[in-house]
């Protein structure tokens, strides 16, 4: 099982590196990755589990993140109370998006960055992905809202990007009207 120490800290460098693509079949490493991963973001949202674990809640996570610099992200969408889809996504691409951007008014999240970061991350409301499952079949995803968020958080950790690199130090709101809060 995945421990919260194992995920990398935004100050180790290896975060900053982009990620490489994937070539099929998977190793056994990489599955092993994926399963430990969508486990983590699974349990790190259930409370008690948690808890139990020490885990921090998050919805998405890069293999980078644990130190694996190959492109693939895992995403745990909590739809329901107790329900989740889950989405693994090898060698992900945004193919479109919409014009209107976005962005969480509470302060957009990371498992690498372990404080409060108050800001405005500029993010498209709508995206379509394309990339592959686990087997390797093509598979296209669209996403609105707070998964489209995840997608384009997780796929900028595969190309060395943190959502912090967004965020005007000296003016963390700036232009705050030009986007819709969420
Ligand atoms: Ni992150």
């Amino acid at each position: 099982m995945l421990k919260t120490k194992e995920i990398l800290d935004e100050k180790n460098k290896l975060l900053r590196e982009v990620s490489k693509e994937v070539v099929f079949p998977l190793t056994e490493k990489d599955q092993k990755a994926i399963h430990d991963m969508v486990e983590y973001l699974t349990n790190s949202q259930i409370e008690e589990k948690a808890e139990k674990y020490d885990l921090r809640p998050g919805m998405g996570m890069a293999a980078i993140q644990i130190g694996i610099p190959k492109r693939y992200i895992t995403i745990v969408h909590e739809v329901d109370e107790g329900v989740f889809d889950t989405y693994v996504v090898i060698n992900p691409k945004i193919i479109s998006n919409s014009m209107e951007k976005i962005y969480v008014d509470m302060g957009e999240g990371c498992l690498s960055v372990n404080r409060e970061v108050d800001g405005i991350v500029p993010r498209y409301a709508r995206v379509t992905v394309e990339g592959y499952d686990e087997k390797g079949n093509k598979i296209q995803i669209r996403a609105r809202e707070e998964l489209a968020i995840a997608f384009q958080h997780e796929i900028d950790h595969l190309n060395g990007i943190l959502f912090t690199d967004y965020i005007d130090k000296n003016n963390p709101f700036k232009d705050k009207d030009r986007y819709r809060a969420i």
